[in-house]
C-alpha cells in the first residue's frame, strides 16, 4: 500500500489546476445507460471512483474507451442488469445505476452498499421513490431487486430528506418514465444541476433546474441521444486547496474552477481572515495575518458543504481562538479528529459538535486516513506540522483527489508518495 510522507513547510506558492468533479462524474457516467448512442465525456478526473464506475458499466456489458482527453461510453451492448457486491462494496455510489437500469430494462439488481466510515448511509429514500413510480422492490440476500415490467410512471415525489444521489437516481429514472415526475425537496448541488442540464439539453425536458422543485418530462422508454459534454470542475477539490493556502498562509491560485460553486466556502475563509482575487474561472487566496476562529454548521447546498468539514476542522487548529464545527448530515464524520489529536490538536467532541481550541502547534507523526475527506484534512495538518508526517491508507485519498501530491509538490510542498 502507498503512503504519503510530508515535511512541514512554511508556505506554498503558485497555481493549481482543478480537475473534473468526482461527484458530477459518477451520475453522468450512470446517465449513459439512458443513451442510445456512444457518449463522449470530457474532463473526467483521474481518480479511483471514476475507474470503479466505468468498470461497473463494463462488467454490465458497456464499452468504455479512453481517448486522449475524453472517455467514450457506449451502453448499447449493455445486457447484464446486476451490480454485484464485489464492485458495490468498493463504491457505494454504484447505487446510481439502479434508476437508469430499471428505467431502461424494467429490472435491476444492485447489492446493498452497506455503511461506510462516515455513517450508515441508507438508501431508503431512493427505493421509496422508485416504488412510488411503480417499481416492485424486494431486498434479498443483501441485494435490492427491482422490477417495473410495465415501465416506470411519472408521479409526485417528496423527499423526506434532501439526498444528492437520491435526487440523481430519480431524475434518471424519471427521464425514461411515462409522464411527468415532480421531485419536491430535491438536492440543488451543482453536480445534480449539471446532470439535469445535460438531460435537458438532450431531449429530456426538466423544469426548475437549480431549485428544490424539479419537474421531469419522461420520454416513455425512448433512449436519448447525448451530445459530448465536459464535467464541471470539482468544488471540493478547489475548496481543499484553498484551505491549503489558508493554513500555510500562502498566496495560491486555483484555476479551472467555478467560484460561484464555492460561495459558502469562500465566505467562511473570509471570516477566518483570508482575502481573494476572483475571476470567472480562477481564485487567488491571499495570506492572512492571523487565522480567526469560526462557527460552521454543515448543511445542503448552497450552505456550507459537509465535504469541506474535515478540511476546515484542520484549519481551525491554527486559528487564534475557539472554533465550533457542527456536522449535521452524517452521524460519524469526525474520524479525522483522533488523528489530528495525535498530531497535537486540541479538539473536543460532544455528539456531532467539535470544539477546536487554537492555535496549537502540530507535530508530524504517523497517522491513518479513514475516509476521503478525513485524509485531505490530515494532509492540510501535515503541511503546517513541525517535522515529518506519514499518512497511511491513502487509497481513501485516491478515491477523490486527482494527483494530489503532484499538485501540492508543484506549489512547493515537500510531499512524496512511497510504498509501505
Ligand atoms: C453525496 O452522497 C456525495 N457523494 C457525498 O460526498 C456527500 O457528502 C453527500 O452527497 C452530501 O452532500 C456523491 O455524490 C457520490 P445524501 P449521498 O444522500 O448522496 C441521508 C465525498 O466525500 N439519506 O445526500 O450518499 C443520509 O444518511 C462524498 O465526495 C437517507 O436517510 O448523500 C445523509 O444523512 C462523501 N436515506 C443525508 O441523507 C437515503 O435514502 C444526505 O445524504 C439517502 C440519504
Amino acid at each position: 500500500m502507498d503512503y504519503l510522507k510530508i515535511q512541514g513547510i512554511k508556505s506554498l506558492n503558485g497555481t493549481i489546476k482543478i480537475s473534473g468533479a468526482k461527484n458530477a462524474s459518477l451520475p453522468l457516467i450512470a446517465m449513459t445507460i439512458l443513451a442510445k448512442n456512444s457518449v463522449h465525456i470530457k474532463n473526467l478526473p483521474n481518480v479511483a471512483d471514476i475507474k470503479t464506475m466505468l468498470k461497473l458499466l463494463s462488467n454490465l456489458g458497456a464499452e468504455c474507451e479512453f481517448k486522449e482527453d475524453y472517455v467514450v461510453v457506449n451502453t448499447a451492448p449493455l445486457k447484464e442488469t446486476k451490480a454485484t457486491y464485489e464492485i458495490v462494496k468498493t463504491m457505494r455510489a454504484s447505487i446510481l445505476v439502479l434508476g437508469p437500469i430499471l428505467a431502461r430494462f424494467g429490472h435491476c439488481e444492485v447489492s446493498l452498499p452497506g455503511g461506510c466510515a462516515i455513517g450508515q448511509r441508507p438508501i431508503d429514500l431512493h427505493l421509496k421513490a422508485l416504488e412510488h413510480m411503480g417499481a416492485k422492490i424486494t431486498i434479498k440476500a443483501g441485494y435490492v431487486e427491482a422490477t417495473a415490467p410495465n415501465g416506470l410512471k411519472g408521479c409526485d415525489i417528496i423527499f423526506d430528506k434532501i439526498t444528492v444521489t437520491g435526487t440523481a437516481n430519480i431524475v434518471m429514472a424519471a427521464a425514461l418514465a411515462c409522464g411527468e415526475t415532480t421531485i419536491t425537496n430535491a438536492a440543488r448541488e451543482p453536480e445534480v444541476v449539471q446532470l439535469c442540464e445535460i438531460l435537458n439539453e438532450n431531449g429530456v425536458q426538466i423544469d426548475g433546474i437549480g431549485t428544490g422543485e424539479l419537474t421531469i418530462h419522461g420520454t416513455c422508454g425512448k433512449l436519448i441521444d447525448i451530445k459530448e459534454f465536459s464535467v464541471i470542475p470539482d468544488r471540493i477539490e478547489a475548496g481543499t486547496y484553498l484551505c491549503a493556502g489558508a493554513i500555510t498562509r500562502s498566496e495560491l491560485t486555483i484555476t479551472n474552477t467555478q467560484p460561484k460553486h464555492l460561495g459558502a466556502v469562500l465566505a467562511k475563509l473570509e471570516e477566518m481572515g483570508s482575502s481573494f482575487t476572483i475571476t470567472k474561472d480562477s481564485i487567488t487566496i491571499h495570506p492572512s495575518g492571523t487565522i480567526k476562529p469560526v462557527k460552521i454548521t454543515t448543511q445542503e447546498y448552497p450552505a456550507f458543504p459537509t465535504d469541506m468539514q474535515a478540511q476546515f476542522l484542520a484549519l481551525a487548529t491554527q486559528a487564534n481562538g475557539v472554533s465550533i464545527i457542527e456536522e449535521r448530515l452524517f452521524e460519524n464524520r469526525f474520524m479525522h479528529v483522533s488523528e489530528l489529536q495525535r498530531m497535537g490538536a486540541d479538539i473536543t467532541l460532544h455528539g456531532n459538535i467539535a470544539t477546536v481550541v487554537g492555535k496549537t502547534e502540530l507535530s508530524g507523526t504517523d497517522v491513518m486516513a479513514t475516509d476521503l475527506r478525513a485524509s485531505s484534512a490530515l494532509v492540510l495538518a501535515a503541511l503546517v506540522s513541525d517535522g515529518e508526517t506519514n499518512i497511511h491508507r491513502i487509497y481513501h485519498l485516491d478515491r477523490g483527489y486527482d494527483s494530489l501530491e503532484k499538485k501540492l509538490e508543484h506549489v512547493g510542498a515537500k510531499i512524496e508518495r512511497l510504498k509501505e
